[in-house]
């Protein structure tokens, strides 16, 4: 059956690569992005694998009025919208403290209230019709607590909230479906997207998803939408350490973070994407591959500028 689906965040990583999995089974699609360009050649590559119609919307999750003027046109165009993928987010790394102000709270504004705003402008529709699935991509961060992620950990956790939120509140609509996504690591180029004020590079720790394997895996929850799912062999591990063990855990998650999510190599603080788009690094894959082989590889430079910086110390010690 040819649906109507709307993508937000359709630009890169996982919503373009869900995009382009949705045009292969013929469904009308509705993208969005801020950066026009991106999400122009990701309507180009949808086209390609075969969508019924795809139509572009650069609009910003916080621009409510935006949304609800995609929601119009759609229904004018191509008629009612089937299922939204939401995929929208964007990241922040850094200590609390080193974070400004205005690059924290726009992380939470755009992956809580982007979120909420999309809600808004499809579930009028969707309640009246008594018909409709909103899927939103989380996080098993937003499970857990990280250290060096603090206003991404916060917005997660909203999100899952937000989602557990529209389920209760749709209960009187059950064709209505509201299903929240707990993701694992998955090679996008959002870490490289991302602010950064730690002075090294984030990186998706093991083990890592391709966004295409992920984009299957959504598809397969838009056909039987559930409430919540996991997708992330690692992710009940971490949630059992963070509930049963908590004191363990936050020993842990530390050096665990620094040596796994974060790359040895020096990074320049920056805003990165989270106030307006960079849309030349906007693609499907992040380039991570795996992530085993580049943590080891990594982990073993460390090791070894950690013994020559002991040497050169031990060096000058004998010396003076
Ligand atoms: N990659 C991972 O390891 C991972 C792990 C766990 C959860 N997730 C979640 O999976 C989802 C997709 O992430 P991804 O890795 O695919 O990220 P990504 O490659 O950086 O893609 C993010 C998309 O969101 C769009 N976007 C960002 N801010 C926006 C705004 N204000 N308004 C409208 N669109 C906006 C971006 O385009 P523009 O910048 O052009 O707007 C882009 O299309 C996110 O919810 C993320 O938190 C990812």
């Amino acid at each position: 059956m040819t649906r109507v689906v709307l993508v937000v965040g359709a630009s890169s990583g996982i919503g373009r690569a869900t995009a382009i999995r949705l045009a292969r089974r013929r469904d009308h699609l509705v993208l969005v992005a801020r950066a026009p360009r991106p999400l122009a050649d990701a309507a180009a590559e949808c086209v390609l694998a075969g969508a019924a119609s795809v139509a572009t919307h650069p609009v910003d999750v916080l621009d409510l009025a935006g949304l609800q003027e995609v929601v119009a046109a759609t229904h004018a165009t191509t008629g009612s919208i089937d299922a939204v993928v939401h995929s929208a987010s964007v990241v922040a790394y850094g200590r609390f403290d080193q974070v400004p102000a205005a690059i924290w709270d726009r992380v939470l504004e755009t992956n809580v209230l982007g979120a909420a705003n999309v809600a808004r402008a499809v579930l009028p529709d969707m309640r009246e019709r008594n018909a409709g699935a909103i899927v939103l991509l989380g996080s098993v961060i937003g499970e857990i607590a990280v250290t060096g992620m603090s206003a991404y950990t916060v917005s997660k956790w909203a999100l899952r909230s937000l989602g557990r939120c529209l389920q209760l509140d749709n209960r009187d609509r059950p064709g209505v479906r509201v299903c929240v996504v707990s993701l694992g690591s998955v090679d996008t180029p959002i870490y490289q997207q991302a602010a950064n004020y730690l002075g090294h590079a984030g990186r998706p720790p093991p083990p890592v998803y391709s966004a295409e394997h992920v984009a299957t895996r959504v598809v397969e929850v838009l056909d039987r939408p559930r409430k919540r799912v996991n997708i992330g062999a690692a992710n009940p591990l971490m949630r059992l350490g963070f509930a049963l063990t908590p004191g363990l855990f936050d020993v842990l998650v530390g050096p665990l973070f620094r040596a796994v999510a974060t790359a040895r190599r020096p990074m320049p603080t920056g805003d990165g994407n989270v106030l307006s788009p960079l849309p030349q690094a906007e693609a499907v894959g992040g380039g991570h591959g795996l992530g085993v082989r580049v943590v080891l590889t990594d982990l073993v430079a460390r090791t070894l500028d950690k013994v020559r910086r002991r040497s050169r110390r031990g060096g000058r010690a004998r010396g003076s």
